[in-house]
């Protein structure tokens, strides 16, 4: 586990930028904490703190700019976000504003949009719905490894899947994916899951979903879906 980066993220609305955090923090091989649970920690020994929280009103949550006042200026950071409306606008200026006074650098930001049900996505039932999606959750690792390259390991996955990846450092073995796939995807080796029969995978995310440390990835792309559609048109049971 990296001693020296550490993610704070309050996301309080849908658990939309807890999903960039988790992927940023299985990029980074770092903790992923809640202001409250980062607030009981020494956090003078990290070198690098990843700030992110949802966008209310127009800026970061105000706990996340509170906890912002106990970085000091020896410490990088970077910051992130999801926000309902279609342009970010300004939104990172106030957290960055209290960073520049402590003499804070920023090494980078991100942020995507993120399921919001407010103002007048309340008429349609929601905007953005589904995002963070898997790309999105992509594309926020891949900026903390620009950014941090030296910390970004090559994540451990196994490249036996087109679509799925598999990040053994936090598996933990249990198996639930090989039991709960409908298509038998998968199969257990030395108390790792192996993806055994990719071309069988419906991208139904039962394993994803009920995997219990976030270590599987779906790519789910139109091409793909077209893929099997045409590969189950002629299966008629399990
Ligand atoms: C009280 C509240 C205020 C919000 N204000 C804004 C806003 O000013 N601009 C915006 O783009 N989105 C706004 N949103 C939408 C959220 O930023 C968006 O849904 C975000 O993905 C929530 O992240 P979370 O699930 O991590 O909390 C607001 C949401 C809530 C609940």
């Amino acid at each position: 586990m990296n001693q020296e980066v550490l993610i704070v993220c309050e996301s309080m609305y849908h658990g939309n930028t807890k999903k960039l955090a988790t992927a940023m923090g299985i990029k980074l091989n770092c903790r992923v904490l809640t202001c409250d649970e980062a607030s009981k920690e020494n956090i003078e020994k990290y070198k690098i703190i990843g700030l992110g929280s949802g966008i209310y009103f127009t800026s970061h949550h105000p706990k996340l700019i509170e906890f912002a006042k106990k970085i000091k200026s020896t410490q990088k950071v970077f910051i992130f976000s999801t926000h309902g409306r279609p342009y970010l606008g300004k939104y990172h200026d106030t957290l960055k504003l209290f960073l520049s006074t402590q003499g804070v650098s920023v090494i980078g930001e991100f942020s995507c949009r993120g399921y919001d049900c407010t103002g007048p996505y309340i008429i349609m039932g929601g905007g953005n719905k589904g995002k963070p999606n898997e790309k999105d959750a992509n594309k926020a690792a891949n900026f903390v490894s620009r950014v941090l390259p030296q910390y970004s390991k090559n994540t451990n996955v196994t490249h036996n899947g087109n679509n799925i990846e598999l990040h053994y450092e936090s598996c933990v073995g249990c198996g639930r994916c090989q039991a709960i796939c409908p298509m038998k995807v998968f199969e257990m080796q030395d108390k790792k899951p192996i993806i055994k029969n990719e071309l069988n995978c419906i991208h139904c995310s039962l394993c994803k979903d009920n995997c219990p440390s976030q270590a599987i990835s779906i790519q789910h792309t139109w091409k793909e879906a077209i893929t099997i559609a045409k590969r189950h048109v002629n299966r008629t049971s399990l």
